[in-house]
């Protein structure tokens, strides 16, 4: 046995079953409930004194009751003495890591301020949605990226003609940069507009004629699946061949799957940080990887 203890969240036991296995290490015995008014109870029942724990708990909607979660779950840890090291494989508002807009709540910044205070040692993420993200945390705070993961799986899958790899926005550029390396690939992104007050997302841009050519598409997540619809629409009627989509976290909201697929997308692909019928890559050996780096 190792030196570590997983403690599953309620929103990630799978995930944390196949960690505390990759890690030879113990599960923590936790009982989780949830009140008809919404409200969680968490009881920690191991004794965890002197102990490292890796609490793992993903925050994919209804985000603020799995944050509320890991909050009671690492406040109770640290309280009876454990080293506590979050594993939160999606990491909600790291989107709203800036002031967009005057008066705006930086969301992240507050949330990490949170995290420290229920007594959390360190942090991982896994492609956190910025890197500036990151500066927000007082305390060891990482995020590991899927991209390669993501790659290996697009070369072992699809047999593509003359791929493109495609961000659907300019912020995306460096991840789909990095993506198109590893497949020697060239890549884009294209010019999406958000209006920050309705929301509404459009494609400005324009672009050659594909001529058949296949596109990857390469996000960091999908939540309604607007962008990825938005930029389908825009790659077809320029002449795209096939299209499929990765991404790290497939938040999926609502009917977002089947909309990417009825606007042309022929397959999403995900990791498991998030639990969805797109999520075929496990990030357990990635992150397992990290752990026993850390403890070397
Ligand atoms: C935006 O900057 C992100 O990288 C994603 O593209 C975005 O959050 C996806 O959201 P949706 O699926 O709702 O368009």
């Amino acid at each position: 046995m190792s030196d570590w203890l997983v403690a599953p969240g309620p929103a990630s036991p799978e995930l944390g079953e196949k960690l505390a296995k990759a890690l030879n290490a113990e599960i923590v015995d936790l009982e989780f409930r949830l009140f008809p008014d919404a409200e969680s109870k968490v009881r920690l029942i191991s004794d965890v004194r002197n102990k490292k724990v890796i609490v793992v708990q993903s925050t994919y909607p209804p985000a603020d009751m799995r944050i509320m979660q890991l909050f009671l779950l690492c406040h109770k840890l640290s309280e009876e003495g454990a080293e506590v090291l979050a594993l939160v494989p999606y990491l909600a508002y790291a989107r709203q890591d800036r002031e967009f807009q005057k008066g705006e709540v930086i969301s992240l910044g507050v949330l990490a301020h949170l995290l420290r205070s229920v007594g959390i040692k360190s942090l991982l993420t896994i492609d956190i949605h910025s890197s500036r993200g990151l500066g927000y945390f007082s305390f060891p705070a990482y995020s590991v990226s899927a991209i390669p993961l993501l790659a290996e799986h697009v070369r072992k899958n699809f047999e593509l003609s003359n791929p493109l790899a495609l961000s659907p926005d300019y912020g995306g550029q460096n991840r789909v940069q990095a993506f198109a390396r590893l497949l020697n690939l060239e890549s884009t992104a294209l010019k999406k507009v958000r209006d920050r007050v309705t929301g509404e997302v459009t494609i400005e841009d324009s672009i050659p004629n594909l001529n058949g050519r296949d596109v990857v598409i390469v996000d960091d997540m999908i939540s309604t699946g607007t962008s990825i619809q938005r930029a389908t629409k825009f790659l077809k009627k320029n002449g795209a061949g096939r299209i499929i989509t990765v991404c790290t976290h497939a938040l999926l909201l609502g009917n977002a799957h089947n909309d990417i697929l009825t606007a042309g997308v022929e397959e999403v692909v995900a990791t498991n940080s998030i639990p969805s019928p797109a999520s075929k890559i496990d990030v357990t050996p990635m992150i397992a990887n990290h752990y026993r780096t850390l403890e070397r």
